[in-house]
């Protein structure tokens, strides 16, 4: 199975891609490492610990990570999803303890350990943790895999300002440094995101699924949906961070382009813009494969069968 470090901040949409990693056999999670985004630390670092509770994984190792981003001050999201940073369903008091050690040192001593280019990062919040041990650490950088990260919007432009999408948006100089590492990078932007949207037959199978996994990802995503629906009129809620775990499992339904994608910091009214070179304007050499499109039903389809495997 290929290894992988899922790098988050749950999160409704977050905890859907971890259930869709721990439900399929062709990935190994080694860990979660958390970072503060949607909600501060101390919240999405519980959340983790509630979702693999629910899903039945104490086995798997939760590591907290950064609590504030790289040079600024923390945005954090509970307008989209709560005050817990997963609304929707009440969890028990998570009983799995979290690891002593920080995030990052859980990152650089696994890319360390592991053999060169087995061990891949899935970050689907800001990119913070990744950053730092990048920094800390500039011999890992060789060492990973792929990075698929959810994260920017191009055509899509922002969800959290006319410019930005939020992961990039809050710590903007993480993100930076991150596309500017040279790893291989798959960037699964709004654009492809916004075409993941859930339907009501969708969430109505989740609910009728036989387990407790099925039915709490209907209540996620019934809350995380009535924002999408107020604010944008949208058709449902876009399950942004799954697709990255989609595309490690089915990239045959993913569509986008190897190109220059860089990170505005200093910017009057983009900072936290992925500016992306979609017509190679530039010149600038490719950093990463920025997917433009998503096959929806394929990509539920892959959800569905995955999720019913759940307790
Ligand atoms: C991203 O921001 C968060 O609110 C979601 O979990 C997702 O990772 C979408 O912009
Ligand atoms: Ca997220």
């Amino acid at each position: 199975a290929r290894k992988i470090i899922i790098d988050t901040d749950p999160g409704q949409d977050d905890a859907v891609a971890i259930l869709l990693a721990l439900s399929s056999p062709e990935l190994e999670v080694l860990g979660l490492t958390v970072v503060a985004g949607n909600v501060p630390l101390a919240l999405t670092e519980r959340n983790a610990r509630k979702i693999l509770e629910l899903a039945g994984r104490p086995d798997i190792p939760v590591f907290a990570g950064c609590d504030q981003p790289l040079a600024r001050r923390l945005v954090t999201a509970e307008n989209v999803h709560g005050q817990t940073g997963l609304d929707g369903i009440e969890l028990p008091d998570p009983a799995i303890a979290l690891q002593p050690r920080h995030a990052v040192d859980f990152i650089i001593d696994t890319l360390r350990r592991e053999p060169a280019g087995t061990v891949t990062l899935v970050p689907v919040g800001p990119l913070t943790n990744i950053a730092q041990a990048f920094r800390q650490a500039p011999d890992i950088v060789t060492r990973v895999q792929q990075i698929v990260l959810m994260g920017g919007a191009y055509f899509e432009v922002g969800n959290v300002t006319p410019a930005a999408e939020f992961n990039i948006y809050v710590d903007p100089e993480a993100a930076a440094a991150v596309f500017a590492a040279g790893a291989p990078l798959v960037v699964m932007p709004l654009d492809a995101t916004h075409e993941a949207l859930t339907s009501r037959d969708w969430i109505e199978g989740m609910r009728a699924l036989p387990g407790r996994c099925g039915p709490a990802v209907a209540s996620w995503t019934d809350f995380f949906e009535r924002f999408d629906k107020e604010k944008y009129g949208s058709q449902g809620a876009p399950l942004h961070d799954p697709c990255t775990i989609a595309w490690l499992l089915r990239p045959d339904l993913f569509r986008g382009r190897e190109i220059n994608v860089e990170i505005e910091t200093e910017g009057r009214f983009t900072t936290g813009m992925t500016v992306a070179d979609w017509w190679r304007v530039t010149g600038r050499p490719a950093n990463a494969l920025f997917i433009r499109h998503v096959d929806r039903d394929g990509f539920f389809a892959l959800l569905t069968e995955r999720l019913a495997r759940l307790p």
